[in-house]
């Protein structure tokens, strides 16, 4: 029985990815990383940002709202201190990177580019930095960005995608046309909570990304949409809490399977779902996981 997938020339043990951003160190105490197909780096900038005043994460009836706003060490400590951190236990690291211009995504892309990184991921869909969505709202600029990062980085070039615009296969295929190997739906989605007590936003910065279980048909939704029209590699995920949440992505055409926010309820889901789908594939005698990707279309 195989559960191996391809992303791109990036080749993993299994589908399961944990999301950019999603979880930290403190994740080495409950799962073993290297049993993972690989783990996505919180979004690196090319300068350290402190993020978004706190709170910047706040938990709803359905699942999570944060404003993270990029909170990372910066691409040199990336190289320095993180990524070392996750090589030594054992992961396949794909890198998320984001910036405020064409040039920022470039000058990270030639780096990753040096360094040989096998896979990066372009964060073009966050809900809580200034700008954050605006390449999802201007088609010229975003295939401007990715010929530009395809240009400078020859490896697995995997764009980030949010599901909250008009034309989710259009924005999918532009990024493809264009030197994408790789479609990752979906990022977190706009949202708000109030505390009506207080008469405040929950969030100090009112907006936030929205995700957890709520999220998942929308996701689930815009990868079928996407798979069902282009029938490329995509990383699919958004809500997921469990197995048969995991295999509804892989039914609709996920190669790879992104756990995110549904590791505050269990911080040990993503392994159960990497031997969830061992089980299934033997029980059910399917040779190759790949056999059973997109059988909902
Ligand atoms: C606290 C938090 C921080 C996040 N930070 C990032 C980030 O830095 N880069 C990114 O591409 N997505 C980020 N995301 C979005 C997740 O990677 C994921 O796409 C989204 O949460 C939907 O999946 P989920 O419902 O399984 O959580 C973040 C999500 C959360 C909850």
């Amino acid at each position: 029985m195989n559960t191996s997938i391809k992303l791109g020339s990036l080749k993993l043990k299994n589908p399961i990815i944990l999301a950019s951003g999603t979880f930290d160190r403190n994740i080495i105490k409950h799962i073993e990383v290297k049993n993972l197909g690989a783990i996505t780096s919180k979004t690196i900038t090319l300068e350290p940002r402190t993020g978004n005043p706190l709170p910047n994460i706040v938990k709803t009836k359905y699942g999570f709202l944060n404003s993270n706003g990029w909170k990372n060490p910066g691409i040199e400590k990336y190289f320095s201190e993180e990524l070392p951190f996750w090589k030594d236990a054992g992961a396949e690291v794909i890198t998320s990177i984001g910036g405020f211009s064409d040039q920022d995504y470039i000058k990270l892309a030639k780096i990753c580019e040096k360094e040989s990184l096998p896979a990066i991921e372009l964060n073009v869909s966050c809900v809580n930095v200034h700008k954050g969505l605006s390449y999802l709202a201007d088609k010229k600029a975003l295939i401007r960005l990715i010929k530009k990062v395809r240009k400078a980085y020859t490896k697995t070039l995997i764009v980030k995608l949010g599901a909250n615009v008009t034309d989710v296969v259009d924005l999918a295929k532009i990024s493809l046309n264009n030197g994408a190997d790789v479609i990752s739906l979906t990022n977190t989605f706009p949202g708000l909570e109030i505390d009506n007590k207080k008469m405040v936003a929950k969030l100090p910065l009112k907006i936030g990304g929205y995700s957890g279980p709520a999220i998942k048909p929308i996701a689930l939704l815009a990868v079928w949409q996407v798979y069902k029209q282009l029938k490329c590699d995509i990383i699919g995920g958004g809500g997921i809490t469990d197995f048969s949440d995991a295999l509804d992505f892989t039914l609709c055409g996920a190669t790879g399977i992104s756990i995110g926010s549904g590791q505050y309820l269990d911080p040990k889901m993503a392994e159960k779902i990497v031997d969830g789908f061992r089980k299934y594939i033997t029980i059910n005698n399917i040779k190759n996981i790949n056999k059973i990707k997109g059988k909902i279309i």
